[in-house]
């Protein structure tokens, strides 16, 4: 299994119920932090390529802003139309303090 982490920044950045897009290898992220747990999904909506970060996170699920649909960050699964199609998720580790994030194994939505 080949792996390609990058370094996204420190973890301490991004609090406990916070998220945040991550520019990384070409792609958009969405990196949130649900309760202490760090997940990554594409940042784009599965509808209309929103920007998923600037949305609303409640808990694991956050609320695309342009036309409502949820997705859980850890998962990538839509919860609700408009949006079909499950987001791409990307394994996330952390080294002394830094977070890093899998664009190589990415799972397929
Ligand atoms: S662009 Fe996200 S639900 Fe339409």
């Amino acid at each position: 299994m080949t792996q390609d982490f990058i370094e996204t920044g420190m973890a301490a950045e991004l609090a406990p119920g916070t998220m945040k897009r991550v520019d990384a290898g070409g792609r958009r992220i969405l990196l949130a932090n649900v309760a202490g747990r760090l997940c990554a999904v594409d940042d784009t909506c599965t509808h209309e390529e929103a920007s998923l970060s600037t949305g609303v996170l409640k808990g694991e699920l956050v609320k695309c802003p342009l036309h409502g649909s949820r997705f859980n960050v850890c998962t990538g699964e839509a919860l609700e139309e408009p949006a079909e199609d499950n987001l791409r998720t990307y394994a996330v580790r952390l080294e002394g303090g830094r977070v890093l994030i899998d664009l190589h194994e990415a799972g397929t939505p």
